[in-house]
């Protein structure tokens, strides 16, 4: 079969097509599910480039999200069937879905939600679970709070919004001017240009001092040490990023804040929601472009690229 693989950690250059042994079943609990679509995450970069080399063995495939169908079912497996279409993250640290097929176990799939294409579903698995742990597990965001999430055209932030709106929140985000109709048409409420605004004073502005209740940092940086100005007392603050650098956290302490550190694997349970709210219509995938995965350097190079000629919105999908 296809399959990208990566021999030595770089640029995107070092995604190569390379024909690869197809995977057969050897578990009575395995599924082979044929890839039709998969997407890019910057998780994907990031272990492209060598971030998480401690837990890798060149050469590898990454890839975080399938959509696809069931070509084969082990023995034990009752509740899948060859032709099911299912949506899923494989697990961390084995086996990616840059491939034509892809071998998991079958607690790790879920149905592909109605009324999606590949394309679509494939952009959902690992920001699915990821938004569903942030919003509901930890922040416990409740209706007629308000959040503020940074970073609301990427992927994370297009789906959180939405959840977020679906939870019935006020919802502030940031993401440039050009692109604030479509976070608007997403749910956000009030939206600030990061290119321009700073969102402390903004958000004490439109608060009159009081602040959110959650905040959701998909950026990093000083995020940590600074978001603290702009959330109510006793207020959530969830983020997504590792941040190498130290942090002040005397604001924090101030505000009587709660900080959570999300770092999702594979979360199928989480995903289900999500299934729930495609399917009633509450949220929709966000698809920035679909690249064959032929293309998959490029693919790459448009997420890492910071002087992209059309920002960034939604999901960059590679379909097969
Ligand atoms: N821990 C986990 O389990 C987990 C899961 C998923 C994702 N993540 C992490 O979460 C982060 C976001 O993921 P993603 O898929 O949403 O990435 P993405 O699609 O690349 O989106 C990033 C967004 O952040 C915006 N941004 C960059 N700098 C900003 C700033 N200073 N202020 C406000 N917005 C800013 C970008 O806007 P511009 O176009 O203007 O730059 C872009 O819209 C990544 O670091 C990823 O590794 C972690």
């Amino acid at each position: 079969m296809k399959a990208i693989v990566i021999k030595n950690y770089g640029g995107p250059e070092a995604l190569t097509l390379t024909e690869v042994e197809t995977p057969s079943i050897t578990d009575e609990n395995q599924v082979l599910v044929k890839v039709r679509a998969t997407s890019v995450n910057p998780l994907d970069y990031q272990v492209r480039r060598g971030d998480y080399a401690a837990l890798f063995d060149l050469p590898i495939t990454t890839g975080h999200d399938i959509s696809g169908d069931i070509i084969a079912v082990g023995k034990s497996v009752k509740k899948w069937k060859p032709g099911d279409k299912v949506y899923y993250s494989p697990q961390f640290g084995g086996f990616g879905s840059y491939a034509e097929y892809h071998l998991t176990n079958e607690f790790s799939l879920s149905k592909m939600p109605e009324g999606l294409s590949y394309e679509e579903a494939a952009a959902m698995p690992l920001i699915g679970g990821t938004v569903w742990e942030m919003l509901v597990v930890r922040a416990q965001l409740k209706k007629g709070e308000s959040i503020l999430i940074l970073g609301g055209a990427g992927g994370v932030g297009t789906l959180a919004i939405q959840v977020a709106k679906a939870l019935g929140a006020f919802v502030y985000t940031t993401g440039q001017r050009v692109l604030h109709e479509k976070l608007q048409e997403l749910g956000a409420d009030i939206i600030f240009d990061h290119h321009h605004q700073n969102y402390i004073d903004e958000i004490q502005t439109h608060t009159h001092g009081k602040g959110v209740d959650v905040i959701i940092d998909t950026v990093g940086g000083t995020t940590l040490s600074d978001a603290p100005l702009a959330l109510a007392n006793y207020g959530r603050i969830v983020t997504l990023v590792d941040i190498p650098q130290p942090q002040n956290l005397i604001n924090a302490w101030e505000k009587n804040a709660t900080y959570h550190f999300v770092f999702t694997r594979q979360s199928r349970d989480e995903l289900h929601h999500i299934t729930e709210l495609i399917e009633a219509g509450h949220i929709k995938p966000v698809v920035d472009s679909i690249y064959p995965i032929e293309e998959v350097k490029d693919a790459h190079q448009r997420m890492e690229d910071s002087k992209r000629d059309r920002p960034l919105l939604g999901k960059i999908v590679l379909s097969l």
